[in-house]
């Protein structure tokens, strides 16, 4: 039996205009995996997730939660789920503790088991320092992880992460990624959303790219990169204009101060060449020897080269 399926869910928000948040959504997320549902903002990622954890009803469609219908057995679905939901809120005089461990025994955890559960997951995002202060005198970042912490100590089956690293910082991320890989193993079933593709390819089983309310891929990291075209990315920092390069030919996305080239292949990689030497010229910290022209190997040039990266990612699942 699935975790969570859904059969042609959509959902219509009607007010002065119809939103149609999502169009006949069909997925499913096996027991005891990291589904990840990858998609930009407005995609209706937040739609889909309260209405599976029966917070919102669909228009059209039906789901399902270990088997149990959300919309006629909406108890026994939030018997086995734990939710952190997008934005956050917290009730200023309770302790980052006290939402770890009360909340599990408010669930009928028992005493000992709350307390080690909480302990594990404020430990897990670094929290267990600040454990005693109010979470009014924490920061943005921190009271996040004191309700990441608070869903995680609970012992639901199914746990539902609505964007949980948005405002994290990297360490922090990594943190919460690395607890959600060990309660993966540990049996329990993950659904989280991300518009953040490097997180999606890096902690997930699975996923999907829902985008304007449509899933339009599935499968796992490695399927969903094959699905595209473009093989490398080169990531070049500086101001390609002051260089006199426009990136001409070639995919170029620009963010901040770095620009990212897409390629199809080693050869079309070895051809932007004159580009780097170019760049080197321009004493942006690229060695006049640069291990770019030399190689073949898009791996080895990023290991001895910092600022031109070439690495065998697919650019759709790319973050900078
Ligand atoms: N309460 C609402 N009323 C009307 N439209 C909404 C409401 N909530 C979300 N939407 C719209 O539904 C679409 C999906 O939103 P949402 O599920 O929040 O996307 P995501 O979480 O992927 O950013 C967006 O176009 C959004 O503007
Ligand atoms: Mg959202």
């Amino acid at each position: 039996m699935e975790a969570v399926k859904t059969a042609e869910l959509s959902k219509v928000y009607r007010g002065k205009e119809a939103v149609e948040a999502l169009k006949e959504v069909n997925f499913s997320v096996a027991k005891g995996e990291l589904f990840t549902l990858l998609g930009q903002n407005g995609a209706g990622k937040t739609t889909f997730l309260r209405i599976i954890s029966t917070q919102l009803l669909p228009t059209a469609g039906k789901a399902s939660v270990l088997g149990y219908d959300i919309l006629t057995q909406p108890e026994q679905v939030r018997r086995y789920i734990s939710i952190v939901p997008q934005d956050i809120a917290t009730y200023g005089n309770f302790t980052p503790w006290e939402y770890a461990y009360y909340f599990s025994m408010l669930r009928g955890m028992a005493t000992s088991k709350a307390r080690d559960a909480a302990e594990r997951a404020l430990r897990a995002v670094e929290l267990w320092d600040l454990r005693n202060r109010p979470c009014a005198t924490l920061s943005g970042g921190e009271k996040k992880r004191a309700i990441i912490a608070s869903a995680l100590s609970s012992d639901a089956e199914v746990y539902m992460l609505d964007e949980p690293t948005s405002g994290l910082d990297a360490v922090a991320r990594r943190n919460v990624w690395a607890v959600l890989r060990e309660m993966v193993e540990e049996g329990k079933t993950i659904l989280l959303t991300t518009h953040i593709m490097e997180e999606a390819e890096m902690v997930s089983d699975r996923l999907a790219i829902i985008h304007k309310g449509s899933v339009v891929a599935e499968g796992s990291p490695e399927q969903i990169k094959k699905m595209t075209k473009e093989k490398f990315r080169v990531v070049v920092e500086g101001d390609l204009k002051a260089l006199g390069l426009s990136g001409n030919g070639n995919h170029v996305a620009r963010f901040g101060n770095k620009n990212v080239f897409y390629i199809k292949d080693e050869d079309e990689a070895v051809e932007l060449g004159p580009f780097f030497l170019i760049f080197s010229k321009a004493s942006l910290s690229m060695p006049n020897d640069s291990p770019i022209m030399k190689t073949k190997n898009p791996r080895e040039a990023s290991n001895r080269n910092p600022t031109a990266e070439l690495s065998k990612t697919a650019p759709r699942l790319l973050f900078v």
